[in-house]
């Protein structure tokens, strides 16, 4: 016999067949009926045992976790709830679980709970509907890349360069701690870290990325990216994957339009291809909405959210054009909106990014033109001498979901940035060289993986949308 996956299975056209399948009991019950997954799909297996005939021995280790492999005849389902089930004619338990103590019950799991379950809780319907989600937009991004004339650029998770300059770096140390090498004046000499140099996990592929743009043309980095922020929040991991591309003789209008096509090609993908899962995750977001007051419940469901990012322009607004707004909004009674009152110059809080977003344009926003005293030091200056030429998607229940400019591709202009922040030229000579041979206009952006399977998925918390969360409290895995 043929052994399939779930997912074929449940497509019918082996049908009357012979079959082998293997996975995971969900449920056993009326010591007849089977709920058996093995990942490849939402929807279970249900495999009719025939009681009578199996000996009480096995009955018994049929418990929720354990490992089988069943063979018997697929046949039409008399059964509400399912096409198909297998009339198993022989089944065998490959691997037990102890039912007292396997901790993924037949039941609904808090999410907090699941978090500390992180090994098991993709057997959970939430767990891997998000991740063949994530799966699926992984690919998705390649393709979209792939087939755009992009070439995927590896660049270093060691480095020794502090791409956003906001000092928020792991340390990679090859030091004995105990005895470590001492400088002149007595203090620890991180200089020695790393043959010689200093050096860190990466924080952003970027400045590599532009010296493979400036070659290749065309770009893109697909890689795991490091923050050592202490921030606890639900849209913040020390870990995370990030998505950047880097394009040579584009400027920041391209790196918009580049950013809003990629984006709704990649979920304009998953609405085709995981039809199921979508489902199956749109159904979850409808009962927890219930649990909430009619007022904060959703307008829209989850596929409708993704089909009005894919037919809506993104609003462009200049950050001063932002910052009007915010200050000419009246200040909402709720606690939400209270700090709207913003000066110029200041630094947008999620608040005010959620006010724009979610009230005023009710559309995902591209904000421009950003004071320059709040965004790195690699982005363009503008003629103003005061903004420079950024720009920050905002999704609605995200907030930032890319960052990303036209970078300063003038080596003067540059070189008096580097002098006024205080970053080390000799460090940078290589990035600084880029603007002495052949140097050209030049853009890309930065878009945050789990920040994208959070709003694809409708989670809510970033913790569930990695499989193995790195956050100050979640290191354990
Ligand atoms: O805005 P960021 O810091 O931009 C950069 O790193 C640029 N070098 C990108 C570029 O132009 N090539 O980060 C980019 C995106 C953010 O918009 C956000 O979606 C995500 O990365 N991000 C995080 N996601 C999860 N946890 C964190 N701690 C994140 N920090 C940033
Ligand atoms: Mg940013």
């Amino acid at each position: 016999t043929n052994t399939y996956s779930i997912k074929e299975l449940l497509k019918g056209t082996a049908l009357l067949q012979e079959v082998t399948a293997k996975g995971w009991i969900r449920t056993f019950r009326s010591n007849r009926f089977i709920a058996l997954n093995d990942g490849s799909t939402i929807h279970n297996i249900q495999c009719v045992v025939d009681f009578e005939n199996t000996p009480e021995s096995t009955l018994k280790r049929l418990t929720t976790g354990a490992a089988i492999a069943v063979t018997g005849t697929l046949v039409e389902s008399q059964g509400k709830g399912q096409k198909f089930e297998i009339q198993v004619k022989d089944l065998e338990v490959l691997g037990d679980s102890d039912p007292e103590t396997y901790p993924i019950q037949p039941k609904k799991h808090s999410l907090e709970f699941l978090r500390e379950k992180a090994h098991l809780r993709v057997r959970t319907n939430t767990f891997s509907a998000v991740m063949r989600v994530r799966s699926a937009l992984s690919f998705a991004i390649h393709q979209y890349f792939q087939q755009n004339g992009f070439y995927y650029v590896n660049t270093p998770v060691i480095t020794g360069s502090d791409a956003e300059g906001a000092g928020e770096m792991f340390r990679v140390s090859t030091l004995d701690a105990k005895n470590p090498p001492l400088t002149e004046e007595g203090s620890v000499n991180y200089k020695e870290d790393f043959f010689g140099k200093e050096t860190n996990l990466t924080v952003s592929g970027q400045l590599e990325a532009e010296t493979y743009a400036m070659g290749l043309g065309k770009v893109y980095t697909f890689g795991p990216t490091f923050r050592a922020e202490n921030s606890n929040t639900s849209r913040h991991l020390a870990e995370f994957w990030m998505i950047e591309p880097e394009v040579a003789f584009m400027d920041l209008d391209g790196n918009m339009d580049l950013a809003e096509d990629f984006i709704k090609y990649v979920l304009g993908y998953i609405l085709e291809h995981c039809a199921d899962d979508l489902e199956f995750l749109e159904n979850r977001l409808l009962q927890e909405e219930k649990s909430k007051p009619q007022s904060e419940r959703s307008e829209m469901t989850l596929r409708e959210k993704i089909r009005f990012v894919l037919d809506n322009n993104f609003k462009r607004v200049s950050y001063t054009e932002a910052i009007d707004i915010l200050k000419s909004s009246k200040p909402n009674k709720k606690k939400k909106f209270q700090y709207l009152i913003e000066e110029w110059g200041a630094d947008l809080q999620s608040e005010h990014e959620r006010y724009l977003v979610e009230k005023h344009f009710k559309a995902p926003v591209i904000l421009f033109d950003y004071p320059a005293k709040i965004k790195a030091f690699y982005m363009r200056l503008n003629e103003d001498g005061n903004t420079v030429r950024a720009m920050d998607i905002l999704f609605p229940g995200i907030g930032e979901i890319v960052g990303g400019s036209q970078r300063e591709e003038r080596l003067d202009v540059l070189l008096e940035k580097v002098k006024e922040m205080g970053i080390d030229e000799e460090e940078l000579w290589w990035y600084l060289d880029l603007r002495k041979f052949g140097t050209a206009v030049h853009s890309g952006f930065g878009l945050g993986f789990e920040r994208l399977v959070l709003f694809a998925t409708g989670m809510t918390n970033i913790r569930d949308v990695i499989p193995f969360p790195r956050t100050p409290q979640n290191a354990e895995f």
